[in-house]
């Protein structure tokens, strides 16, 4: 059991289901988190909408079970969506994590699993919202972006924000050079934000998520310690 400063919680194993699109590096530093002790959960399924994602292999190696459901076999949205929400049900998920899912999510599985789907986006929301955050805050000249852990609502990045790290932009940076930079951070926040979710430590009044505890612990300045 992890141990922060004043608080020692215990909770029960937390059921996951992950979606994610490509290269899985979200994922796999939860299933790390989850290898190290630092989260007590289990991942029972990764489902993806791309049958090249390096998310599968990620998956085969840690003997997680992975399913590849395309868009296009499903007559339409609300089909796609709905059979997700059937196929994480069947096994027993409690939180959805998004972790580089690239599609906006229909609103059959968003009612089914309404505060319980959490996503990663590449920037301080509600700033540069949508795809390529991370070019976004380059082109606009930000001197800090980051990254957000928010709760999955029928907008796009609009949900209930639950914690945000902070990194410098550098007058040189491109894209890909802040993206290193932020997707450090993502790695600490994502399986932080599952464990407080986890120990049973949040909730959402309207828009806004609060962390029972130590406040700090939702402003990731200096992120805490994590496996990766
Ligand atoms: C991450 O940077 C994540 O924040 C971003 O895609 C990348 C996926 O990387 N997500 C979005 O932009 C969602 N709008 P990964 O596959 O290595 O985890």
């Amino acid at each position: 059991m992890q141990k922060f400063p004043g608080f020692v919680y215990n909770y029960t194993m937390l059921t996951l289901g992950v979606l994610a699109s490509g290269r899985g590096s979200n994922f796999q530093s939860i299933v790390d988190n989850i290898e190290s002790g630092f989260l007590r959960a289990k991942i029972v399924v990764l489902i993806t909408d791309n049958p090249d994602a390096y998310a599968l292999e990620r998956a085969k190696k840690h003997n997680i079970e992975s399913i590849v459901l395309k868009p296009k076999d499903f007559p339409d949205k609300n089909t796609y969506y709905a059979h997700i929400a059937d196929e994480l049900e069947k096994r027993g998920v409690e939180l959805v994590i998004l972790a580089g899912f690239m599609r906006v999510v229909g609103k059959a599985l968003i009612d089914r699993y309404r505060n319980k789907i959490m996503n990663i986006h590449p920037a301080l929301l509600p700033s540069f919202p949508g795809l390529h955050g991370q070019k976004q805050a380059v082109d606009y000249g930000v001197k800090i972006s980051g990254c957000t852990v928010h709760f999955v609502d029928e907008g796009m990045d609009t949900g209930a924000i639950i914690i945000q790290a902070a990194v410098p932009v550098y007058h040189d940076d491109t894209e890909e050079t802040l993206s290193e930079r932020i997707l450090k951070q993502e790695h600490k926040i994502f399986p932080y934000a599952i464990k407080l979710y986890a120990e049973g430590r949040i909730s959402v009044d309207g828009r806004k998520v609060i962390i029972k505890g130590d406040q700090k612990d939702s402003l990731l300045i200096n992120p805490p310690p994590a496996a990766t």
